[in-house]
């Protein structure tokens, strides 16, 4: 069998690249030029450790390539990926222009039986629109399958999440659809589960969403343990041991970012309510997220009386570690209060570089942490770079006019820093 892949972000690119890696003849398409022209180079749009070596092997293998004509290389294919993106509108829901498009364009171009596969993010329902969608551009009837399979993977480790997934799920109307799709991750040994379409579409909305509500919960909890001098942290370990409630996503912070979480819990939300069953739970959930980085960088003005004129450091711009991604960042709503507070704001991250635009005389990005902490009356932690962890902070203080460092990620050790000299305050830690 031959893949198609329609839109090469993230999850296109890691989608086509685990299917050439499983023996596959994959070819990537997309409507953007330049992103194809760097791919066939072998560079990546976007910054994902491992994925590079992955792409220029599979150049060479010649089992990966790359094109910008979709309704020819429709013509090509039996299988077809769609993992072309579904971006918040103002109201909340996912703008599913592009998921049309190119249903439209394949079921224009489309001369034999293909099966297509949604793994964008789509609201409940839309594999019956996409069925519609396909059956309306055909100009004589051919058989397809439309089947929801919904994608896992994190930023930053998106490799591993593709070869090593905890399920994988397939809505599909028809057997042959569910099998056909099995068939093709051949040797992926996790646990499949096959259910209608929109119930797959749903577990990817209510995965995100309950992770966004654990996230959350810890928030919002790590408030309270600042008024009763209680560890938030040592309580997410307390917790975690119930293998009921589990580790994982019991981090409290500054809040949750990226191009997931955000965009996900407001889609779900925004369908609850169209259909008169508001989920309430969610829309705490996206409210205490919201204020979380305005309660740290209150607990920070406390100690410096005022931002008015003072130069803050802030550390990491990405939305979480190992992506250059800094869509829906907390880093960027921080930056933003701090300068229309009057502070100064210097900031550094170890891969992302603020576009340039956006620096201003109060806004600039230095390459070495000596330098952005240099002269600053405090810093912030945004993101857990391994380089924060591993920083000389005894003699990073030194460069500081104020020893006043907020970890926002929870990433440091409290007492180490005290012991050398720093004001350190953490996040639901007393
Ligand atoms: C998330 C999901 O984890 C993936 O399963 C899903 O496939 C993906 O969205 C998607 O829908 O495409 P991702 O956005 O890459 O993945 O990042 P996460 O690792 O889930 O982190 C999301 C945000 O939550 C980050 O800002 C992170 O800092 C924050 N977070 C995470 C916390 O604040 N605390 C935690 O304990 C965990």
């Amino acid at each position: 069998m031959n893949i198609l892949v329609v839109g090469v972000g993230y999850v296109g690119t890691t989608t086509a690249l685990l299917f050439a890696e499983l023996g596959w003849n994959v070819v990537g398409v997309d409507s953007n030029e330049r992103k194809i022209q760097d791919l066939e180079n072998g560079v990546l749009p976007f910054y994902e450790p491992g994925l590079d070596t992955l792409l220029k092997k599979h150049i060479e293998s010649g089992k990966l390539s790359f094109s910008t004509n979709l309704s020819e290389a429709v013509k090509h294919h039996d299988v077809i990926f769609i993992c072309v993106g579904t971006p918040s509108m103002e109201d909340g829901g996912a703008d599913l222009q592009y998921v049309r498009q190119a249903a439209t364009t394949i079921g224009a171009s489309m001369d034999d039986y293909k099966l297509l596969v949604t793994k964008s993010t789509v609201p409940v329902g839309t594999q019956r629109q996409v069925v519609q969608w396909i059956s309306e551009a055909q100009s004589q009837s051919i058989p397809f399958d439309v089947v929801s399979n919904p994608e896992f993977l994190r930023e930053g480790s998106a490799m591993h999440d593709a070869f090593h997934p905890d399920r994988i799920i397939i809505g599909s109307d028809t057997e042959a659809g569910a099998e056909q799709l099995k068939r093709l991750y051949r040797d992926l040994e996790c646990p499949y589960l096959v259910t209608s379409p929109a119930t797959a579409e749903m577990i990817k909305y209510a995965s995100n969403s309950f992770l966004a509500v654990k996230i959350s919960f810890m928030n919002e909890l790590a408030r309270l343990c600042d008024q009763l001098d209680v560890s938030i942290s040592d309580v997410a370990e307390g917790m975690g041991y119930d293998t009921r409630i589990g580790r994982s996503f019991l981090r409290a912070g500054i809040g949750f970012g990226g191009s997931c979480f955000p965009k996900d819990v407001k889609s779900l939300l925004h369908t609850s309510k169209m259909l008169g069953e508001p989920l309430r739970l969610l829309q705490d959930v996206v409210a205490i997220n919201e204020t979380q980085y305005i309660y740290v960088l209150e607990r920070m003005r406390k100690r410096l009386g005022s931002f008015q004129g003072k130069q803050i450091a802030v550390l990491g711009l990405s939305f979480k570690p190992g992506t250059d991604d800094m869509r829906e960042a907390p880093s960027l709503s921080i930056i933003s209060y701090l300068v229309e507070h009057g502070a100064i704001v210097q900031v550094h991250d170890p891969v992302v570089r603020m576009p340039a635009p956006l620096l201003t005389d109060n806004l600039a990005q230095f390459a070495d942490l000596q330098d952005t902490l240099s002269g600053a009356d405090a810093a912030i932690i945004c993101t857990e770079w391994p380089e924060y962890a591993d920083a000389d902070w005894a003699s990073l203080k030194k460069a500081m006019k104020q020893p006043l460092l907020v970890d926002g990620r929870n990433m440091l050790n409290r007492e180490r820093l005290q012991a050398v000299g720093f004001t350190y305050v953490g996040i639901g830690n007393g």
